[in-house]
């Protein structure tokens, strides 16, 4: 019965982690439901019982009594003690990545998430890993503070700015499982999801392989800067059909008159979007926050004319 109730109440089991979680968990929960209704029960029970029956009923005193005091002493110490030790068991097991885990770094940006694996791909907000291995993840934020949370593999870990942290996990199967940012970072924070994708390891190798080939390729400068705006989290704030997400469309900017909050404005030319993407908190659209990360010295120039090209494409 309670692998039901958890099968409605908690997140799919898809790590090596989770059947343990859920098992302290578990115990946490039951235990706690069964204290509440045994103190429940007391109390309606002496309510009833010791309840005044006459005027002169007086209440006797009662002092101390050893053995009261040394069973609700004991119980909920030994209670306590059994979930220390259980917790702390599955704390060292998460804090100690396997020496053979596959390393991914994370870069947790406002707002998306980027992974680069050890041939040097990257990728927004998809994270592939090999499934049924162990994955060490090596963690940082170029802006605030994010958290990396799955829930299906019962794994969440804060991302700093200017620290590594690390995380590991190990699939069961291959599967997709949602990513979510869960530390409040800002305008995008409910935006800041994506998906982890466990393929097998034949499957894994080949993608890998597939999308070095991909980025090795000679792309004309418009199309590398599509795949830089997919790359780089562009997209997670521009759209490109004229909606407004978090930033300005870039659809038909290249030559429309910008309105600032300063109250200047000015034509969105090559230079204007070269410098918006460096120094994006220098002037701000109306109707806009300040929130954009800069992307100077994250950019190459030539990467950054690849971007204005392909800006240039989008009537
Ligand atoms: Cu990143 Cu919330």
């Amino acid at each position: 019965m309670l692998e039901t109730i958890n099968r409605y109440i908690l997140p799919q089991v898809s790590s090596t982690f989770a059947a343990d979680v859920d098992a302290l968990f578990t115990f946490i929960n039951v235990t706690s439901v069964i204290i509440l209704l045994g103190i429940t029960v007391a109390i309606f029970y002496f309510s009833i019982k010791y309840r005044r029956k006459s005027e002169d009923d007086v209440t006797p005193v009662i002092r101390f009594n050893t053995m009261l005091e040394v069973t609700w002493i004991t119980i909920p110490l030994i209670l306590v003690l059994i979930v220390f030790a259980w917790g702390f068991r599955g704390y060292i097991d998460m804090r100690t990545p396997p020496g053979n885990a596959y390393e991914v770094y994370v870069t947790a940006n406002s707002f998306f998430w980027q992974f680069t694996y050890p041939n040097g791909v990257q990728t927004t907000d998809e994270l592939y890993v090999p499934a049924g291995r162990p994955v060490k993840l090596i963690m940082q934020s170029r802006d605030v503070i994010h958290s990396f949370f799955v829930p299906d593999f019962r794994i969440k870990q804060d991302v700093l700015p200017g620290r590594y942290t690390t995380l590991w996990f190990e699939t069961l199967t291959s599967g997709e499982h949602v990513i979510f940012c869960t530390e409040y970072c800002g305008t995008g924070h409910s935006a800041m999801d994506g998906m982890v994708y466990a393929l097998e390891p034949d499957e894994f190798n080949a993608w890998l392989n597939e999308q070095k080939e991909l980025s090795e390729r000679e792309l004309p400068l418009a199309e590398l800067g599509r795949n830089l705006y997919t790359s780089q989290g562009c997209a997670g704030c521009h759209s490109l059909d004229g909606s407004v997400v978090i930033g300005p469309t870039f659809q038909g900017l290249y030559g429309a008159e910008r309105q600032f909050t300063d109250g200047t404005s000015r034509v969105a030319d090559e230079e204007y979007l070269r410098e918006s993407i460096k120094y994006p908190g220098r002037v701000i659209n109306v109707g806009f926050n300040n929130i954009m990360p800069s992307y100077e010295g994250q950019l190459s120039d030539d990467q950054i004319t690849a971007i204005i090209e392909f800006i240039k494409e989008l009537e």
